[in-house]
């Protein structure tokens, strides 16, 4: 007889919010504490989740628009990323106590197709499977190796360069011999970005982004890992160097809601045959054990680290997206799941 969970808490997306950006609405969010977990059918596995991945692109998920995924399902557990344990599997390449990840949504237990999921490997704790070696490593990865290209000795400036995706693109592209400026919002956060290996870092709250970039590089700026755009990539446009590569990777600014900001600076790209291209990395699962074969063996050397923002239990899962959405978070924003 089967041991599993009949019920399983969770948030399921209750409403779609009033607008298609600006901060998390009450309401749009509700706690359910004895959902159904259905039956697994074949080619299924049920997972309990011990971590959720919380991301700027959930906020976008939640609009009924047309986005690079469908609009997340109403009544549903909200998607995201997650890590877990196996409990039960109906899927022949899972057996009970694989450790893997893979969209477990915003719930305790997940039943999902088992084609889906990824294993976790050796060694490495469940939560790096949702930064340096899931969507933030994979991220920075795709961007830099297929966009940025960033060659020994060249400038490279990334933006949001301490949250999840720019302190790796930062540690990536250190890695790959270029000087790296990074752009953040406090100074601790600069502080931090020169720790992982930058040059230096603009804290573009109290400094002028493009007078303090035209000083910091005066032979301008190869590749920009953008991950805000708005004013601050605006800023960055008269400052690129001929053949230079603008990898679009985000738009965090835009999702907090200011509305649209008209990119004055547009005309540089032309004169100086500018590459500007967005990407976005679910394009690349093909590769995704190529991104790892590189990630990996970085990550067990201690070369590649991310600093986690980890919150406590489920309920609280919508804090998460606040903070992203406002830049009060430290890193790679986690809920750790309360299994109790
Ligand atoms: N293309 C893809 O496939 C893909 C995949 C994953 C993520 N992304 C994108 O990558 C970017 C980074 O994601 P992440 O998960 O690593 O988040 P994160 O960088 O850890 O957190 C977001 C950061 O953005 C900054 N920010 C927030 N509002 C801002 C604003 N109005 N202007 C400037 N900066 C602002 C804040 O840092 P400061 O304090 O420094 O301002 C905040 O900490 C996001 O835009 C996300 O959508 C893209």
């Amino acid at each position: 007889m089967s041991t599993n969970p009949t019920h399983t808490r969770r948030y399921v997306l209750a409403a779609r919010p009033a607008t298609t950006t600006g901060p998390l609405e009450d309401g749009v969010l509700r706690f359910e504490d004895d959902a159904p977990v259905a039956a697994l059918h074949d080619g299924q596995v049920l997972v309990k989740v011990g971590w959720l991945s919380l991301d700027v692109a959930t906020r976008g998920w939640m609009n009924d628009v047309r986005n690079y995924l469908p609009p997340a399902p109403l009544g549903e557990a909200m998607r995201a990323l997650g890590a877990g344990v196996v409990t039960d599997s109906q899927h022949p390449g899972f057996t009970a106590g694989d450790r893997v990840s893979g969209l477990l949504g915003w719930q305790e237990d997940a039943v999902v197709d088992g084609s889906a999921l990824r294993k976790i490997p050796d060694g490495v704790p469940p939560q790096a499977a949702l930064h340096v070696l899931g969507i933030s490593g994979q991220t920075a990865w795709f961007g830099l190796h297929d966009i940025g290209r960033p060659h020994a000795g060249e400038t490279v400036v990334v933006t949001a360069a301490a949250g999840a995706v720019g302190s790796i693109a930062v540690q990536l592209a250190v890695a790959a011999g270029a000087r790296v400026i990074g752009v953040a919002g406090t100074a601790g956060k600069c502080a931090q970005v020169r720790e992982l290996g930058a040059a230096d870092c603009v804290n573009y709250r109290e400094q002028d982004v493009e007078a303090t970039i035209a000083e910091l590089a005066p032979d301008r700026v190869d590749v920009v890992f953008d991950n805000v755009g708005g004013a601050i990539l605006d800023a960055l446009l008269p400052q690129l160097a001929v053949n230079a590569r603008v990898v679009l990777c985000g738009a965090v600014s835009r999702y907090a809601g200011s509305g649209p900001v008209p990119l004055r600076n547009w005309f540089h790209l032309l004169p100086n045959r500018v590459r500007m291209e967005g990407f976005i990395y679910l394009d690349h699962q093909d590769r995704f054990d190529v991104a790892e074969a590189d990630l990996l063996p970085r990550v067990r050397r201690g070369e590649l680290r991310c600093q986690e923002h980890v919150i406590d239990g489920l309920k609280a899962a919508p804090d998460g997206i606040r903070l992203l959405l406002t830049g009060t978070n430290n890193g790679k924003v986690l809920v750790k799941l309360d299994q109790d």
